[in-house]
């Protein structure tokens, strides 16, 4: 019997061939709405690879419920959905999708940036709105990124990329990270900082840190107290990292200027959630790696993993 596969979420039959070559596929139908858990629990029960998004959790729970489990493609570079301590224990590889998705991600957290701090999206709103009556010397004046400061928090691939981009901006580069990032320092000229003192030093404060233990609220209200008031905080690795209330507190009481944010506590959020009441907060449904381009390698990177593994193979991007 062949093995079989649940894939979460829609994706095009034509980037799945491979692991339609090693087992039996079945895929959630619907393209708008997530696969219920109930669903996922009950495919799971007799899966043998799960191609998951993000968004589903993979924890205790399911896999308990999942004997047959080997692998798990996760269609996403962060895995923080997946309880990696527990697969690890039950011998359950799991695979991630890294590189394929960097230069992707690192355009958009910059893209993130500059429309933060120029306020393309309020001003492209005020034009389609008709409110645009006359040209005016400071009519919606953003601040310039050009020769600023940004300091990265998490300098993965990710973050040595974006940072790659601000080099073309005449950007200052601090960063802070688990380790030191040696090449991001010769090739860039990136300084390592001090958490603190990165945020004190900063006019642009980016995340892309990965979801852990250590990064859970980093950004808490201390760390907005301690930014400049014309700082523009940018997020585009996971909600989590931030304390919500704080960051809505820091922006209403004029703690930092403005943010950019790609990423939520939870997900999606609503149109009435509090941050987007605010002229200066640019927020996006979690874009990052989301060119055609990109998700299409991610999916297949994902398929071939999948096949890998179920085939007794070495899959390429595994996490544990
Ligand atoms: C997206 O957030 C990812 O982790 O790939
Ligand atoms: C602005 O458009 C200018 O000409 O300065």
């Amino acid at each position: 019997m062949k093995p079989f596969v649940f894939i979460t979420r829609k994706l095009p039959l034509e980037f799945i061939q491979e692991i339609k070559r090693a087992a039996d596929v079945e895929m959630w139908e619907e393209e708008e709405v997530p696969c219920p858990r109930e669903l996922l629990l009950k495919k799971a029960a007799k899966a043998d690879g799960l191609l998951t998004m993000l968004s589903d959790k993979v924890d205790q729970e399911l896999l308990h419920s999942a004997p047959q489990l080997k692998v798990i493609a996760n269609l996403a570079v962060g895995f923080d959905n997946i309880d990696i301590d527990h697969c690890t224990e039950k011998g359950i590889t799991v695979c991630n999708t890294p590189d394929v998705l960097t230069d992707t991600t690192a355009d958009l957290t910059f893209a993130l940036m500059m429309a933060a701090a120029r306020r393309i999206v309020e001003s492209a709103q005020y034009v389609k709105e008709g409110k645009w009556k006359s040209w005016g010397p400071y009519l919606l004046a953003g601040t310039d990124l050009h020769h600023k400061t940004v300091g990265i928090v998490g300098m993965g691939k990710i973050g040595r990329t974006f940072a790659k981009r601000t080099t073309g901006f005449d950007m200052k580069i601090l960063y802070h990270n688990r380790s030191r990032n040696r090449e991001a320092e010769e090739e860039l000229g990136a300084e390592y900082c001090e958490f603190h003192d990165l945020l004190k030093r900063s006019d642009f404060v980016v995340c892309l840190a990965p979801l852990t233990n250590e990064t859970k609220e980093l950004f808490n209200r201390e760390a907005f107290q301690q930014m400049k008031r014309e700082a523009v905080f940018v997020n585009a690795s996971r909600g989590a990292v931030v304390v919500e209330e704080a960051l809505l507190l820091a922006l209403e009481e004029g703690w930092i200027a403005g943010a950019g944010l790609d990423v939520f506590e939870r997900e999606p959020i609503g149109g009435d959630h509090p941050l987007l009441r605010l002229p200066n907060v640019v927020a996006l449904p979690h874009i990052g790696s989301a060119s055609r381009e990109t998700r299409t390698e991610m999916i297949q990177l994902c398929s071939r993993n999948l096949s890998a593994v179920l085939s007794g193979k070495k899959p390429e991007t595994p996490v544990q």
